[in-house]
């Protein structure tokens, strides 16, 4: 009979790794969350290794951090991975049913899913999902989950993520070092969904925008499906570095100042007032005008949100969709985001909060948690494959994967 079992998730981020653990228990449907995680992500940059002891502290810093609050010990973490080596295409494939009464099996969905993977992608990117969006059967198109339907002929289009393998490999690499093994390396651009939308808003039409440090991670949902991901290599780090060269300051004092006195409504900022920064630097002291600040912050918050709106655009979803904008990332809590959200991508707009599990930790009611906490939703789904080690990944793996997901995926 199966029992509960504890679970972890590593959300390797590029300004700060963190770590949920929970328990999942058989008959529960949401994890129980029972302790976090979380240390300054120093060997990374933009989502890359670039100093494989430094990644190696961190990440153990990050777990001895949830292991003390769990009083548990991690021996194993589903793994999400971002960052700019992440990429998204969309792909059909089509197959025969192999049965002779003409009835869709799991098989034949893996057969044409794998068909759908029949485009050339390059052999130093590695396969990490293959979400499928829609099946046709015959001429039947719509269809969710097609397994025990009738039919000839059985399509699927899907939308292929790929991540740049020797990235992976390093993260992998660091993670094993660390002392865990990989249940299974997920996209993060796909894990906060999990943790901020509800089954409606997916049904209805949403996007999850993540602002993160080194970029932004966006996902849309259709019809309860994934429509699309994309990740935009500008975030909270472009606003920080903007902020320092704008008031000529040191990166660590443009990061406290954007933090403690920024916002992105430079309306709301009278002319005349002034930040002296002698007040929380040794290094930087002059005064600043506050307008100034507000502007630089603004027109680098307001990039990122065209930016998504190019995104959209591209599927033709460009102010259409109803459930809106949810925004998630530690760079979305700046001031005013919610209201320049709205505006700029002309969409209903609100902050993602992480909800969908159990359990009583307070500092997890952050919008910043919302991709680790997504990672662990997504393991708690996953049957029971631990398999000590996620290395080189075949594409029966990611597809025996798919299996128990494809009933997720699709309710
Ligand atoms: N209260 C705040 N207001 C505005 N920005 C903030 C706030 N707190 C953190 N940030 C910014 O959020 C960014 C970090 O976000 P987050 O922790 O979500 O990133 P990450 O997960 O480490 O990185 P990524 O997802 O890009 O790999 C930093 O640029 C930081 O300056
Ligand atoms: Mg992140």
């Amino acid at each position: 009979m199966a029992k509960s079992r504890i679970i972890a998730s590593l959300d390797i981020g590029s300004s700060k790794i963190r770590t949920v653990v929970g328990v999942q228990d058989a008959h529960a449907s949401v994890p129980n969350i029972i302790g976090v995680g979380i240390a300054p992500s120093t060997g990374l940059r933009k989502g890359a290794v670039i100093d494989v002891e430094e990644t190696i502290n961190s990440i153990s810093a990050s777990l001895e951090d949830a292991e003390r609050m769990a009083g548990e010990p991690i021996n194993h973490v589903f793994l999400g991975i971002g960052g700019n080596n992440i990429e998204s295409i969309n792909s059909k494939g089509v197959i025969a049913v192999s049965q002779a009464e003409n009835e869709i099996s799991e098989d034949d969905v893996d057969r044409v899913l794998e068909a759908a993977q029949a485009v050339t992608i390059p052999s130093n990117r590695r396969i990490l999902r293959i979400i499928p969006k829609t099946f046709t059967v015959d001429e039947q198109k719509g269809i969710k989950y097609p397994v025990g339907m009738t039919g000839i002929r059985l399509e699927v289009e899907t939308h292929i993520i790929t991540g740049f393998e020797p990235v992976i490999k390093n993260i992998e690499k660091c993670v094993l070092q660390s002392g865990v093994d990989i249940d299974d390396v997920i996209p993060s651009c796909l894990a906060p969904a999990e943790s901020v939308l509800s089954k409606r808003q997916k049904e209805l039409g949403v996007v999850v925008v993540d602002v993160g440090c080194g970029g932004t991670a966006i996902s849309v949902f259709e019809d309860g499906a994934t429509l699309y991901t994309a990740v935009i290599p500008v975030g909270g780090e472009n606003v920080t570095n903007d902020v320092a060269i704008g008031m000529r300051t040191s990166i660590d004092t443009a990061e406290k100042i954007k933090i403690e006195y920024g916002s992105v409504i430079p309306e709301d900022v009278s002319e005349r007032e002034t930040i002296d920064l002698s007040l929380i630097s040794k290094i930087d002291t002059h005064v600043i005008s506050k307008k100034k600040l507000v502007e630089i912050i603004e027109a680098r918050y307001h990039e990122i949100f065209i930016l998504v709106k190019d995104e959209l655009a591209k599927i033709h979803r460009d102010g259409m969709l109803p459930a809106g904008v949810i925004l998630t990332g530690a760079a979305s809590k700046i001031p005013g985001a919610i209201d320049l959200a709205r505006e700029t991508l002309n969409l209903p707009a609100q902050i993602g909060f992480p909800q969908n599990y159990d359990g009583v930790v307070d500092k997890i009611d952050d919008p910043a948690y919302a991709t680790a906490i997504g990672l662990l939703i997504w393991g708690s789904r996953y049957e029971g494959r631990h398999h000590g080690g996620f290395k080189g990944a075949s594409l029966k793996k990611g597809l025996s994967g798919m299996k128990n997901w494809l009933k997720h995926l699709f309710p």
